[in-house]
């Protein structure tokens, strides 16, 4: 059973509160979020996939991605050859358009659905790799997802699930945010940079993030969610835990000040600490330290062949 953050609001609400935030979210989210469709975003979602499987993936033939937003994970695995033919479903239509525009940018063919990972409209058995990136976390009924998950599942599909929010290392995340808070009157200061006002929209926007992250996760909640599903050859594993204690502090100061103001050095000094720390995160802790103390998680499991 996973545990719930925000016990305040139905399920339903829940899924209203989504698909508002993300609609509106949806216009400055790749900006926000650095999100690529280069080089840097193939080489960073193909790094992990093979991290999740814990091995090197052969192309899917079919795939579908549950709340694929502004489209990083799919459009740049089928960028990268790592998938032939995709759908895309999210529960913002907002979040749809964007990907749409991004993958005509791109040249690349992709199906488009609106839908509640609760409810797929899709026959049984129609793919051959489930994921999503960032999305577990905002569905309120886990268990029904997961079925419909395995469900859709060709059987010997994959499911993929990465970017998920650990119990613990949402904690200890919490540490550098308030630590970036207290600083940030004096970054912005040294870097000359306005403050954003903390009204209006950015405010409703900050109210409205309280509500749309429903979970938090310990790993053997995610292996269990996979396990109860029916799924076989269930693997959890955490990353980055420098590199977010890092993006955290970076992301936190940045947002206290008028956008145009944060000077450019700052903004390519952050990028490229990101990547230095999140590479030692990957080549030192990784190995060795428990999954739940890491930022994030990342779930991988196997419908059976012959059930
Ligand atoms: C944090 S964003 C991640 C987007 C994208 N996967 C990425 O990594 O950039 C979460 C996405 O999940 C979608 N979402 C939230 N609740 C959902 C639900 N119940 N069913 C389907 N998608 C949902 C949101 O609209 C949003 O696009």
């Amino acid at each position: 059973m996973v545990r719930s953050v925000s016990a305040a609001l139905t399920a339903e609400q829940i899924r209203d509160v989504n698909t508002r935030y993300h609609d509106v979210a949806a216009h400055e989210y790749d900006a926000k979020w650095g999100i690529d469709f280069g080089e840097l975003g193939r080489s960073q979602v193909s790094a992990k996939v093979r991290k999740a499987l814990g091995r090197e993936a052969v192309a899917f033939a079919r795939s579908l991605e549950i709340g694929a937003g502004t489209g990083y994970f799919t459009l740049n695995l089928l960028a990268a050859g790592m998938i032939e033919r995709a759908t895309c479903s999210d529960i913002s239509p907002g979040m749809l358009a964007t990907l749409r525009a991004n993958a005509q940018r791109l040249g690349l063919q992709v199906d488009t659905v609106r839908v509640d990972a609760e409810r797929l409209p899709f026959r049984d058995a129609s793919f051959d790799l489930v994921l999503g990136h960032a999305v577990l976390h905002h569905i309120p009924d886990l268990d029904r997802a997961f079925a419909e998950f395995a469900r859709v599942l060709a059987p010997g599909g994959t499911i993929l699930f990465a970017g998920e929010p650990s119990r613990c290392g949402d904690r200890i995340a919490a540490l550098p945010k308030r630590l970036a808070c207290t600083l940030a009157p004096l970054w912005r200061r040294a870097m000359r940079a306005r403050a954003l006002p903390a009204e209006g929209e950015q405010a409703a926007d900050a109210w409205l993030e309280g509500y749309v992250d429903v979970h938090a996760f310990a790993p053997h909640e995610l292996r269990h969610a996979a396990q109860d599903a029916g799924m076989t050859d269930v693997r959890v594993v955490g990353e980055e835990l420098l590199a977010s204690w890092f993006g955290w502090i970076n992301r936190t100061l940045e947002a206290s000040a008028e956008p145009a103001d944060v000077p450019w050095a700052w903004r390519q000094y952050a990028y490229r600490g990101y990547l230095l720390l999140q590479a030692l995160d990957s080549s030192l802790l990784e190995p060795q330290m428990p999954a739940s103390i890491f930022y994030n998680l990342m779930l991988s499991a196997r419908k059976r062949a012959h059930l």
